[in-house]
């Protein structure tokens, strides 16, 4: 049997519904659990199953309808998934001027468009449909619900679903099961090791299979873990754990209120404290408090201002709100600690002008600066390079009106002596549970184990121990919640419990930023990226400001079906499954071993209590992780002995993130020689659009690759692949243009490049062997840099081969053969830019398979998501003098003459140039020249392509001219 996905995969539409619930945020199923990196989403997860399940029909058409309405992502689907209503701007600007008659009345007043007042409910339901099926799949998106929040399909799509597979399903579940009994003849077992967060066992689990997930990291199996068991266990359960949860609050609340260390002496209640970092300046020797901005909230226009005090050559710190915007640019300016370098205020001070590396300060250089923190160590001691220092506190005034209704005021105020003494009973108290603490596991005891990314915090601050990246008031906090979670009954109550101290981790130690935006004044979180940066300045939260990360946020589900969780080496699953799923930590480059083990050390002792049989150790050395030999040896392991515990007939999936060629061909080797061949291919772009993160130009794109157990015995040679690479290539491609819909496309222009790829895998491992290739020789090969693996060679032909395939819209296959590579280049990257492409990957690798190396001297520019290609008129006449490449071309010389039309504003200067240049190629390349110049006019009527317009308007005159010169 071929499987649905094997030969089709609805990649446009997937990939929209993956950025719709990566947009959910913390709303999204798993994330309110807590923290992983590079989580999947869970449509992604779905669709794979479902199209590993689904078999071929003799009707790609009819497959991929049917396939549509399963995951509700048919027009039918869209509109159960409809939750919110169509404004009557959109309404309005989609109605035919007859139907805007029907429906809409002018309010002549507010100059807006109403629905007529005498509309009854459901003809305001029709209108709805009506508008709704006139927009496109993103627009519709953003008034509907994910497809995991509604209950699946209607009873008319499972009777279509039904007659089409012949199944007797009317939910997900059942569907699942019978087809998994079809193909397996049992509830199909699908398993992960790599599980991470859980995404794969969770969304197999949700459908209806038997789950099993395992990571090596014991805090992604504690996530996945409660993945399965918490949001899995239904409404009742989770009754039970809310209110465990609030007991836990309560408990904690009072506690803290007795003590009297988060209220003033007005009663206010603190939701925020701010600290810096306090260092002596080497020069002045003035005590200096250290932010990169004195900001404290765009919004509340609230600001800290530096007042020296030359007596003891330090400076008060005052808190001022409502301030004017010129002091808020002042307050950003002054920041004491810009680029890692010390800016001295003090205005007598060298270092006032020119600031002073960070590492000067800490005394990098004597060596004897930084000193290391020792256990006990709850605060930097007095002679410490680095002190901490209180300088703001967020309070909240709560009063009640006369009608009993509560109002917040917040203030932002400077540190008062009360505060700095209830600072001082936060230590005391701290310091007389500390050990017991320790002993039990409420705080962490672990050292930090230097490494790549928790060297940091070693270098930077001299912490050795985890709790040492937590102040006092944190630990104390934490550590009380903690103490409490003991008291729990049940496991699923604990493990909530664990869950939520790891939260309040993640949001609540010096490395959280205090973020002043307008948008935010508030802390961020730890993990804000993959890394564990130290700050100069950073917020505390009191346990008010702990509830969001304390509660769980989350929706439930009931899971019938049987799941095990368990921490494993991926290289030692024993267990049998009709499907792996697996997103190994292949080219992605998080140090999952090094962060986790800032949450283990929260978790360390509980973890040893509720699974008696788990290691509580993140288990560094066994970390799958790079690109060395040892990597691909581990991961060849892997998959060799996943191969091994699934069924024949079966099919697994493998994601990556989609990279370079040589990426591929590593991953492919791998695969390979574990006895894996690869059918199919496809990439969703699952990471959020690159505005949203700061800088590069990555591709964002999950591949999933699908691989079957080798069968063949055959054996080819290098050689004999080439042809076959071509004609695989071509047919690939030929099936994909044969699927596409015109009205609605499913591929991009990468999608086809892709396409090669995989169609250049699957050709390469069909064959047990390939002769001159010594499979185990180059995966323990350390490998030079720019050294290629021979698979390289052979997947960037075959890119090449779909490159030269693609023969953009309106150019005739034998004028395209007659082109040089360069000009290939750019007619096609106009037309990918008229497509709307602008990532920097997708020219790269454009160039790539056209074979041209120096492509910048045609790019209009090279931001990241912004790139273009040169028009004519940007060209000017930069190359024409080139011998050889693009600036010597027939295209080039076009281009020019484009350009000369412009600037005349009329043709006989270009055709001048055209003439002059081309010689008697003119009069033999007429039809060709016609034809170049026509694609050109085409380019400039895309909507995308505004700055084309003049250049395009040029180049139809120049045909017209070009048409009717004579000799
Ligand atoms: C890309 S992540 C998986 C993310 C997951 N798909 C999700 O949605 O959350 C890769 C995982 O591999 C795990 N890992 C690394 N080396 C491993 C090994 N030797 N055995 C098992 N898991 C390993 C890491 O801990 C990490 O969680
Ligand atoms: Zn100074």
């Amino acid at each position: 049997m071929t499987s649905f996905i094997e030969t089709q995969f609805p990649v446009s539409k997937l990939s929209k519904e993956s950025y719709k619930e990566r947009m959910a945020n913390y709303s999204q199923t798993l994330t309110g659990l807590g923290k992983w990196w590079g989580r999947k989403p869970l449509i992604l997860v779905r669709a794979a199953i479902l199209g590993l399940l689904m078999p071929c029909s003799n009707n790609p058409q009819k497959d991929r309808e049917i396939f549509l309405k399963i995951l509700t992502m048919d027009e039918e689907g869209l509109w159960r998934r409809k939750k919110a209503s169509i404004p009557i701007k959109e309404i309005a600007a989609n109605l035919t001027p007859f139907e805007k008659e029907r429906w809409l009345s002018i309010d002549t007043k507010e100059e807006k468009s109403k629905i007529k007042s005498n509309t009854t409910k459901e003809e305001k339901r029709e209108l709805q449909k009506l508008v709704f099926s006139r927009l496109t799949y993103d627009e519709k998106l953003q008034y509907c619900n994910r497809p995991e929040q509604i209950e699946g399909p209607s009873p008319a799509a499972w009777k279509d679903i039904n007659s089409h597979l012949g199944t007797h399903a009317e939910s997900l579940p059942e569907l699942v099961q019978e087809l998994g009994k079809c193909q397996f003849g049992h509830i199909p077992r699908v398993g992960d090791c790599f599980c991470g967060g859980g995404s794969v066992p969770f969304e197999a689990a949700r459908i209806g299979c038997d789950a099993f997930g395992s990571d090596l990291n014991p805090v992604a199996t504690l996530l996945t873990w409660a993945a399965l068991n918490i949001i899995g266990s239904g409404e009742a359960v989770m009754e039970v754990v809310r209110k465990a949860q609030q007991e836990v609050y309560d408990s904690v609340d009072s506690q803290i209120t007795k003590w009297g260390i988060e209220h003033n002496e007005h009663g206010w209640r603190a939701e925020y404290y701010i600290y810096c970092v306090e260092v002596v300046c080497p020069e002045c020797r003035w005590r200096v408090p250290l932010a990169p901005s004195w900001v404290i909230g765009e919004g509340t226009k609230t600001i800290a201002v530096l007042v020296p005090d030359f007596e003891n050559q330090r400076f008060d710190i005052n808190i001022k709100s409502d301030v004017s915007s010129e002091e808020i640019k002042t307050a950003r300016e002054n920041g004491t600690m810009k680029n890692s370098r010390l800016i001295c205020p003090n205005a007598d001070c060298p270092a006032h002008n020119a600031p002073l590396p960070i590492g000067n300060v800490r005394g990098d250089e004597s060596g004897q600066g930084l000193r290391l923190w020792e256990n006990q160590d709850l605060m930097p001691r007095p002679d410490d390079v680095f002190q901490e220092r209180l300088y703001c506190i967020r309070w909240l005034e709560t009063n009640a009106d006369e009608k009993g209704n509560k109002h917040t005021i917040k203030h932002y105020l400077s540190p008062n002596s009360n505060d700095l003494q209830r600072e001082e009973i936060v230590l005391s108290l701290l310091k007389e549970r500390f050990e017991e603490w320790q002993e039990k596991g409420y705080v962490p005891s672990a050292k930090i184990e230097a490494g790549i990314k928790t060297n940091e915090p070693i270098r930077t601050r001299g912490w050795t121990h985890w709790h040492h990246l937590f102040n006092p008031r944190q630990l104390l906090v934490h550590g009380l919640i903690s103490s409490y979670i003991y008291n729990y009954n049940k496991d699923i109550e604990i493990v909530t419990g664990m869950l939520g101290i790891g939260r309040c981790a993640n949001w609540n130690s010096k490395l959280s930023q205090w973020l002043a935006d307008g948008a935010n004044e508030k802390g961020a979180q730890t993990f804000s990226n993959q890394a564990l940066n130290t700050l100069y300045n950073y917020m505390v939260r009191p346990l008010k400001a702990l509830e969001t990360s304390w509660y769980l946020n989350i929706t439930n589900y009931s899971i019938s079906t049987n799941s095990m969780v368990q921490p494993l080496d991926s290289r030692f699953i024993s267990l049998e499954r009709d499907i792996w799923i697996t997103d190994p930590p292949y080219a992605d480059a998080i140090m999952y071993h090094e962060l986790s083990e800032f949450f283990l050390a929260w978790y360390e002792k509980k973890l040893k209590l509720i699974f008696p049989n788990w290691y509580n150790d993140s288990k560094r050395a066994l970390a799958i992780q790079g690109s060395s030999e040892g990597f691909r040896n581990g991961m060849v392991e892997t998959y060799r002995n996943s191969a091994n515990h699934m069924p024949d007939n079966s099919v697994q999936i493998v994601m990556f993130t989609h990279q370079d060629p040589s990426v591929w061909a590593d991953l492919a080797l791998i695969l390979w020689a574990s006895g894996l061949r690869v059918t199919s291919a496809w990439c969703i772009a699952t990471e959020t659009d690159a505005s949203g993160f700061k800088a590069g130009n990555y591709v964002q794109g999950t591949v999933l690759l699908i691989l079957r157990k080798h069968i063949s015995n055959e054996t080819a040679f290098l050689d004999e692949i080439y042809p076959q690479v071509e004609t695989e290539v071509k047919e690939q491609l030929n099936r994909m243009l044969f699927l596409e819909d015109k009205e609605d496309p499913n591929f991009g222009d990468t999608d086809y490049q892709l396409a090669a790829y995989a169609a250049a895998l699957r050709v390469l491992t069909k064959y047990k062997a390939i002769e001159d290739i010594d499979v185990q020789r180059e995966l323990s090969k350390v490998r030079q840099k720019n050294e290629k693996n021979p698979l390289e060679l052979v997947i960037e032909n075959a890119v090449k081969i779909a490159c030269d395939y693609l023969v953009p819209t309106g150019i005739q296959t034998h004028t395209w053969k007659q082109l040089a590579p360069e000009e290939r280049f750019y007619l096609k990257g106009l037309e990918i830019e008229s497509h709307g492409e602008h990532r920097n990957g997708a020219y790269q690798e454009l160039a790539r398979g056209f074979g041209i190396r120096e492509y910048k001297n045609m790019q209009a520019s090279e931001k990241a998501n912004q790139t273009r290609l040169m028009t004519a008129t940007e060209f000017k006449n930069k190359n024409l003098d080139d011998k050889e490449g693009f600036g010597s071309s027939l295209l080039r010389n076009l281009l020019f003459a484009v350009n000369e039309t412009v600037k005349n504003e009329e043709t006989s200067a270009g055709k001048i140039w055209l003439r002059t240049e081309l010689g008697q190629q003119y009069w033999n390349k007429r039809r060709e020249i016609i034809e170049l110049l026509r694609y050109l006019t085409g380019i400039g009527m895309s909507t995308s392509m505004a700055h084309w317009k003049k250049d395009a308007d040029a180049a139809r005159l120049l045909v017209g001219a070009v048409e009717n010169d004579h000799i």
